[in-house]
């Protein structure tokens, strides 16, 4: 039932391709128009919407994070995502105006189902994002978006966590379709990208043999930081989340600019350092910027093991390890920069004589608070 892996896990990050191309299926037409009818909220809510909220946890909650970023871009509405545990003690405040998006594969994460009950209460429309047809999340939420990436076995969520991303994207570009945004340029050649990301996917799966092997060779480490920017950032987290419950090891992400305000006391001699590098184009700020960042840990002994698009150069001077993605539109770039992460705390696990599929103290779905 592995289909010839050692793990459930190394299966589903080799299903990715499949389960983005399976979530994008009859989304969008010939002419790059969405058409989610099937999600059957009325357009007057969609339109009327004058705040997202999202939430979920773990790996969701990280997907929901970089759908912050799409949402406000694209369709200029204000969204908070907010952790589903947190959520229902602060008092949040939510109304008939505020559009929900509880993001959950199992559909059945209680943190998640408590705070989608309180924000059902207080009148707000909850659409949840779920995997898992007919589970408690999407059965009491107003209406559903499912991602199609078949059943995730392995505790560490991937495959699920690309179609969550995606289906996120789907919705915010049918958010701002409903609301008459501009479809300008940028739209098109998003949704364009979008509709062939799979295939990128794919050509990042083929070269993962050096991540392997870098992997391998860290085995012994007690700490490995992620630095990240913009929607990189989350992708740092997801990273530093991955390495903690495959391989035990102390892992944390930053938003790289933030690392002059604390974490860059943590850089000592040859700790490896994962950077998250935006595109060079569009957001050149960041670049620029980030490649600051990869040159002031380095000097302070750091290990820096980068992932950049190709065709970025400006990176190769201060990369000890470099690990290539294909160059997508800015905001999709998590689709192709969180897959280098999971093989390399799959392998890192591996190294270490952890168990895959089955990390310890943790389960598929948490149904407790
Ligand atoms: O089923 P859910 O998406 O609601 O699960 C949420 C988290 O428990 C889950 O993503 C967890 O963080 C994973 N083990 C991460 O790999």
């Amino acid at each position: 039932e592995k289909g010839g892996y050692d793990h459930f896990m190394l299966k589903e990050i080799a299903e990715q391709p499949r389960a983005v191309a399976d979530t994008l299926l009859g989304r969008i037409d010939g002419a790059g128009r969405l058409t989610l009818d099937e999600v059957r909220i009325p357009g007057s809510v969609l339109r009327e919407a004058d705040k997202v909220v999202i939430i979920a946890c773990g790996t969701a909650f990280h997907a929901g994070l970089i759908a912050k970023y799409a949402i406000e871009h694209w369709t200029r509405i204000p969204c908070e995502v907010e952790l589903a545990s947190e959520f229902r003690y602060r008092d949040p405040i939510l109304n008939r105006r505020t559009l929900v998006i509880a993001i959950s594969q199992s559909g059945e994460t209680m943190d998640t189902l408590m705070a989608l009950r309180h924000a059902r209460e207080q009148g707000a429309k909850v659409l949840a994002v779920c995997n898992t047809n007919g589970s408690t999340i999407p059965r009491e939420s107003d209406a559903v978006l499912y991602t199609h990436a078949g059943p995730e076995v392995a505790v560490a969520s991937t495959k699920a966590f690309l179609t969550q991303l995606v289906a996120c994207y789907l919705l915010a570009l049918y958010l701002g379709q409903v609301r008459g945004t501009k479809w300008g340029d940028e739209i098109h050649a998003v949704v364009r990208e979008l509709a062939r990301i799979g295939d990128e996917v794919e050509r990042v799966l083929e070269t993962m043999e050096p991540v392997r092997a870098l992997a391998r060779s860290l085995a012994h480490k007690d700490t490995v930081l992620f630095l990240g920017r913009h929607v990189g950032y989350p992708v740092a987290l997801e990273g530093a989340l991955k390495l903690k419950e495959l391989a035990y090891m102390h892992a944390e992400g930053f938003a790289a600019g933030e690392l002059k305000h604390g974490p860059i006391a943590l850089v000592e001699e040859d700790l490896p350092v994962v950077v998250v590098v935006p595109s060079p184009k569009g957001r050149s700020v960041l670049h620029d910027k980030i490649v600051s960042n990869i040159q002031e840990i380095r000097a302070r002994g750091a290990r820096t093991i980068v992932i950049a698009e190709e065709g970025d150069e400006a990176v190769v001077p201060y990369a000890d390890h470099l690990i290539r993605i294909p160059a997508t539109p800015t905001l999709l770039q998590p689709l192709v920069s969180t897959v280098p992460l999971q093989v390399f705390a799959c392998e890192l696990a591996t190294a270490r004589g952890n168990e895959v599929d089955q990390p310890r103290n943790l389960a598929k779905s948490v149904t407790v608070e």
